[in-house]
């Protein structure tokens, strides 16, 4: 037996890995429940939607940005004081002071625009392939979500580094929020909290941007994923292959 064998039929080993020999399929998804790894896939999926032609990869590549952004921003968040008083000066230290602090930022920055680009192109992908038919449509809406989470995620991350390319893009951005019908004044207000751009919006943006989307989205990316598991155990070859 192989050394890697035996480390693995160890008294140690098998505490680990804990499934034995495979010989049956009823084995092998023993074997897949009890791995941590493996367990994120469904037993049985069409080998086909593994492919890289099928997806492009393009919801893990999503995922892998929106971990990045969360590993980065945590970093981030060790140096910034969301105030007008030092927002502004808190971003010049990071940049030029802190250790990888301006790699870091940039890592941020970068994996936010393109996990925008990504997060539309995985749903472009969903949509050609027609992958929102049933039985995943239920999936598409909580995809939706996602998208718009994701956009305002963009949206609040603009204004904390409190420069006047941030003042104005939300100024601005939240005065087209006006001109919705019926609702648009206080749109707008709910938005900024007040009249105009101030620190209020700026504690308004940035709990918004480190606690509540960032929440949101680690549970409806968890619920996405859940359905994408067990939707795809459920697809037929015939409804797919047509869509
Ligand atoms: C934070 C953003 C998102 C993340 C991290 C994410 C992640 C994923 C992952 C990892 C998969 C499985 C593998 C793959 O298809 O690449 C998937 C599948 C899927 N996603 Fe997303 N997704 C996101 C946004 C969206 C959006 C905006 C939509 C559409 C409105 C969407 C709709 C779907 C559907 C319908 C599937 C199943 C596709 C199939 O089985 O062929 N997702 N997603």
């Amino acid at each position: 037996m192989s050394l890697s064998g035996r480390v693995r039929q160890s008294v140690v080993g098998r505490s680990i890995w804990r499934s034995g020999d495979v010989a049956t399929d009823r084995d092998r998804a023993t074997k897949h429940w009890s791995s941590f790894l493996l367990h994120l896939y469904p037993v049985k999926v069409r080998r086909e939607e593994l492919a890289f032609r099928y997806s492009w990869f393009l919801g893990v590549i999503s995922l892998v940005l929106f971990a990045s952004l969360f590993v980065s921003g945590m970093y981030l968040m060790f140096f910034y004081v969301p105030s007008p008083a030092t927002a502004y000066g808190d971003i010049e230290y990071l940049q030029t002071e802190v250790a990888f602090g301006q790699f870091i930022r940039n890592v941020h920055r970068w994996s936010a625009h393109l996990m925008v680009l990504a997060v539309a192109a995985h749903m472009t992908r969903v949509f050609y392939r027609g992958a929102y038919k049933p039985p995943k449509e239920f999936n598409w809406v909580i995809g939706v979500f996602l998208l718009v989470l994701t956009l305002l995620m963009s949206f609040t991350g603009y204004l904390l580094p409190w420069d006047q390319l941030a003042y104005w893009a939300i100024t601005v951005g939240s005065s087209m929020a006006a001109f919705a019908p019926w609702i648009g004044d206080q749109a707008q207000q709910a938005l900024i909290a007040g009249d105009q751009v101030g620190s209020a919006t700026l504690i308004r943006f940035y709990v918004l941007h480190v606690a509540v989307l960032p929440g949101l989205m680690v549970f409806l990316v968890m619920f996405h994923l859940w359905r994408w598991r067990k939707d795809s155990m459920l697809s037929q070859p015939e409804e797919s292959e047509h869509g």
